[in-house]
């Protein structure tokens, strides 16, 4: 029987209310903004990694949702992620050496396999890349035993993708773009945890399932290159609804957390819009819905925000509501879409299916 180390662990799916979109260095992956998301529990969305490292592999190998293998020769933001955990690893090991441990297993030479599987559609808007890849992170650092912060561990999960970084905290997390060209200063940070708004749930609307059209990595920096209405975003409004967003998160103030989030995303949006050629992620039924929560908000006495939509790159909605609004919300979505919400997988096309209800996780 041959020696092998190994861990398995899960993270969490986390949604963007202040959406990065645009890098100022693909390679590190540092934004042109910052960025704030809540994490959801995992009970409907999450990612599970198993690694295992042993003196008598090979190679490094990665297996994606449980059969296909994936060529991670030419895939540089894995290597990134490996080869910064594992020279952490190293240095731990000649720090113990030191010390005068006898006993350091030097994992960090060692080749590791790679299992990862995401329990919802990946690449189709529902954040499987930051779930994915926070995993990667996070397990590779439970086998390493690294004695790091999760904000440095953040560092590294950022270099394979940008809002894996916030996928490392529960609760509310802000992604602060920093201001050195090496990265060292562009990490999450928690705002809050989970326990601090109890009362706030995300509602999911898997509008489709398919992989979606443009990719994020793609269209942002199209976006970057084209769009004058992205410099305006990154000097003029982002920075004060980072602040704005935090403060209402603070003080649980739906209302002001609601118009940000729902402002947010429009303007995201308006800047694929803004690209030459433009980008749509939003379709027919992801702007209906736009209008139903709309309407939704408007139609009450004292005209008081109850919901809040979200879209990223893809036409899957999330709402941010409380969970007194839940029964609500989804009763009008079953009256304005039953059956009309239409997937490949019948799954996703009964409409009681149409939402995962999650809580922040
Ligand atoms: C619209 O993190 O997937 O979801 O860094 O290129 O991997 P890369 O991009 P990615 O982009 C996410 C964009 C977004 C907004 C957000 O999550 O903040």
């Amino acid at each position: 029987m041959s020696r092998f180390y190994e861990k398995t662990s899960t993270s969490p799916v986390n949604i963007a209310v202040i959406k990065y979109w645009g890098k100022r260095d693909t390679t590190l992956i540092l934004p042109t903004n910052s960025s704030l998301s809540v994490t959801l529990s995992q009970e409907n969305l999450q990612s599970k990694t198993t690694i295992r490292a042993s003196p008598d592999f090979k190679k490094t190998r990665l297996w994606l949702n449980g059969i296909e293998e994936i060529d991670i020769d030419n895939n540089k933001r894995l290597q990134n992620c490996l080869r910064e955990t594992r020279y952490l690893r190293k240095e731990y090991e000649n720090k113990l050496i030191k010390e005068g441990v006898k006993t350091v297993i030097p994992l960090s030479e060692y080749n590791v396999h790679i299992c990862s599987e995401n329990n919802f559609p990946t690449a189709a808007g529902l954040a499987s890349s930051a779930s994915g890849f926070a995993c990667l992170v996070y397990t590779l650092a439970q086998l390493y035993e690294l004695p790091v912060s999760t904000t440095e561990l953040s560092k590294i999960a950022r270099q394979g993708s940008g809002s894996a970084c916030r996928s490392l905290f529960g609760g509310f997390v802000a992604w602060e773009l920093g201001s050195q060209n090496d990265g060292s200063d562009s990490q999450a940070i928690q705002i809050a945890p989970k326990n601090h708004w109890p009362e706030l749930e995300a509602l999911i609307c898997i509008v489709s399932d398919a992989k979606k059209g443009v990719s994020s990595t793609e269209g942002m920096q199209n976006t970057v290159a084209t769009s004058p209405l992205l410099q305006h975003r990154i000097e003029q409004v982002v920075p004060e609804r980072m602040k704005s967003i935090t403060e209402a998160i603070l003080n649980r103030d739906f209302q002001k957390f609601a118009e940000i989030t729902m402002r947010d995303s429009n303007q995201f949006h308006a800047v694929c819009l803004d690209t030459y050629p433009p980008i749509f992620y939003l379709n027919d039924v992801s702007r209906a819905i736009i209008r139903v929560i709309t309407e939704y908000n408007s139609s009450n006495e004292f005209k008081k925000l109850k919901a809040a939509y979200t879209f990223d790159a893809g036409p899957n909605a999330v709402i941010y509501t409380l969970r007194e609004n839940v029964p609500e919300i989804i009763n009008l979505i079953a009256k304005y879409f039953p059956g009309n919400v239409k997937n490949d997988k019948d799954y996703f096309s009964d409409p009681d299916q149409l939402f995962a209800g999650n809580k922040v996780g």
